[in-house]
């Protein structure tokens, strides 16, 4: 499970090294959830769980009289985004926690988030605070795994580690693929008091490596991030072995002209302020 600890810790701290590979590894689905954000006209946005910022930069950067506000747990993120942010005033980062933050001048009629909302520990609570600072018929549009078995790539990965060293996701638990059954998203935000509940599946190519050493970029790729670079930290010299030789296999034989773009399912959820 991803806990609020991860995030502020280890796990922030290695996505503030590596945001220029999740951003490309995310780019596609990108474009896809900033034309869905961007479908009805807004004046104030916050991105949830912003991360290194990419999405609330571009927000800001196409939508030039918007004000937008992205938030994130680790500081380190926020930190990046402030280097990131450059000349641009219409854009500003908080470090809190999305979930109790909220500014008495600030009522976005869009909340928007790329993989930044499952990691609640009371999701109904989050998104009924959510609810509660957003705009009336504010829009919220997020982007969040599907099952781990459309995402072959996270299950194939997973079983190439020693049987017993990753622990099996609990399927409602915080972290990356708690938000991959439909009917449980959609409870959770009727709960949460937000209407008119869409969901657009997403396939797009998740790229973890490009170039002539794309394979060995997507090899250092997977040890850091994604659901096997926690247990892939704590393998033995003999288990480390086996898993980055079945690892270099895997992805050899998805090296397509030296771009390794694993197909990845995502769903796009929109939802109104009820
Ligand atoms: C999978 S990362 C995605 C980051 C970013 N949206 C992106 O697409 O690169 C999830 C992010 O959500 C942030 N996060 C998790 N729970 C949060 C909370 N309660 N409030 C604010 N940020 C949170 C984490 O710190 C992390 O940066």
């Amino acid at each position: 499970m991803t806990s609020t600890f991860d995030w502020l810790g280890r796990v922030g701290e290695t996505w503030a090294a590596e945001w220029q590979l999740t951003d490309r590894s995310f780019g596609f689905l990108t474009d896809q959830l900033l034309a869905k954000a961007s479908e009805r006209p807004f004046l104030q946005a916050l991105d949830v769980g912003c991360g290194a910022g990419e999405v609330a930069l571009a927000i800001a950067r196409g939508h030039a009289r918007a004000e937008v506000i992205g938030i994130d747990l680790s500081d380190k993120l926020i930190a990046v985004c402030e280097e990131r942010s450059g000349y641009l005033s219409n854009v500003s980062f908080i470090q809190g926690d999305a979930s109790k933050w909220s500014a008495p001048s600030f009522a976005p009629d869009l909340i928007v988030s790329r993989h930044g909302v499952m990691f609640f520990d009371d999701p109904v609570g989050a998104f009924r605070h959510l609810a509660g600072i957003a705009a009336p018929h504010g829009r919220l549009v997020f982007s969040c795994f599907r099952s781990f078995s459309e995402n072959a790539w996270a299950e194939r990965i997973d079983a190439m580690l020693p049987p017993g060293s990753t622990v099996p996701p609990d399927q409602f638990s915080p972290g990356p693929f708690s938000f991959a059954d439909r009917a449980h998203v959609e409870g959770l935000l009727r709960d949460a008091g937000w209407t008119d509940i869409s969901f657009l599946p997403v396939d797009y190519p998740y790229v973890a490596g490009a170039g002539p050493d794309a394979v060995d970029q997507a090899i250092e790729y997977f040890q850091k991030i994604g659901p096997a670079a926690r247990a892939s930290a704590k393998l033995t010299p003999e288990e480390r072995a086996l898993f980055l030789r079945r690892l270099r296999q895997y992805l050899t034989a998805n090296n397509d002209d030296d771009i390794i773009a694993l197909r990845a399912a995502a769903w796009i959820v929109s939802a109104t302020r009820g």
